[in-house]
């Protein structure tokens, strides 16, 4: 019991330092610049978690490239004031497995290529709680949820490369995979639940899988990438579950320190 406590302890501080570490060399680097970006005129894109946050900034981006981008959200709200004719709203839920069946399904009966699928979607330091297939929420959500889309996809994402044009899959990842463990004996943190061990467990089987998916593309000659990338610590909702004296200074520490939405929805486009 008092290891367990430990544990959870240690989990947090080491978070917490990462994120002291990332903010220093975010300073340090200065402002993000978007790279000149190709065109996207004729493609499809698919945008995980694009109803607010990062994920919205980078649907934004694309569409003013010329990509069509499909907003794949959980709760669809009211269509913002950009509503674009390239940019539209379906609904994916990716704490269903089922959810995520549906929304590939319908896509596919579209007949649309799909050039680049941007993985975005994710949830952070939440309570204990399990998807509803039983699976704990930031791994069910961050990385299986994720999974299952891409893999139901992939061959529409092979089929769209062929054409002499590389189909992308961009997971939005974050630094924190870095201390993050892979407890196989205990995945859905049944025995004892850390939620920021569960996120950085969660954000490094989305890096893995991310790794994995680009080596067996090109040891197949598939005209399909994958990359995971970090946006760097981004004022968003994100942090809403931090502990409440945190949140609140952690919301100061955002407005004045942190990346703004649309700098970092850079770091995501700049990877197409
Ligand atoms: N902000 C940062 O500092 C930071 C740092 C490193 C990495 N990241 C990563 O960046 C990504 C985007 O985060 P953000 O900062 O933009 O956070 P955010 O503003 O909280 O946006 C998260 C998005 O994910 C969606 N989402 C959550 N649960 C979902 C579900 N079950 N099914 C479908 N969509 C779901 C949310 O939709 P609802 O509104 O419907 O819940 C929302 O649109 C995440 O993967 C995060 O881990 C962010």
């Amino acid at each position: 019991m008092l290891s367990a406590f430990w544990c959870h302890l240690l989990s947090a501080i080491k978070l917490y330092l990462l994120g002291l570490k990332v903010l220093l060399l975010q300073l340090l680097n200065g402002p993000l610049r978007l790279p000149v970006m190709p065109r996207q005129d004729g493609n499809v894109a698919i945008v995980t978690g694009g109803g607010r946050g990062i994920g919205y900034e980078v649907a934004r981006h694309l569409v003013r490239l010329g990509a069509h981008v499909i907003i794949a959200e959980n709760v669809i709200t009211s269509m913002k004031e950009d509503v674009l004719l390239f940019l539209e709203f379906k609904k994916l839920d990716l704490a269903s497995l089922q959810s995520v069946r549906q929304f590939a399904q319908s896509f596919r009966e579209r007949d649309l290529p799909l050039n680049i699928l941007v993985n975005n979607a994710g949830v952070m330091l939440v309570p204990e709680g399990r998807t509803e297939d039983g699976f704990e929420q930031h791994f069910g959500v961050n990385y299986l949820g994720h999974f299952l889309l891409t893999w139901l996809l992939l061959d529409t994402l092979k089929d769209s490369g062929k054409s002499g044009h590389v189909s992308r899959v961009v997971n939005v990842s974050s630094s924190a995979h870095c201390i993050g463990q892979i407890r196989l004996n205990d995945l859905n943190s049944r025995q004892s639940y850390s939620s920021h061990a569960a996120y950085c467990q969660s954000k490094l089987a989305q890096v893995l899988f991310s790794f994995h998916l680009h080596q067996e593309m090109q040891s197949g000659g598939f005209q399909v990438s994958s990359c995971a990338v970090d946006p760097g610590m981004v004022d968003t909702a994100l942090y809403r579950h931090l502990w409440t004296p945190l949140h609140r200074a952690q919301s100061v520490i955002a407005r004045l320190l942190f990346r703004v939405k649309h700098g970092s929805a850079f770091s995501v486009v700049s990877q197409l």
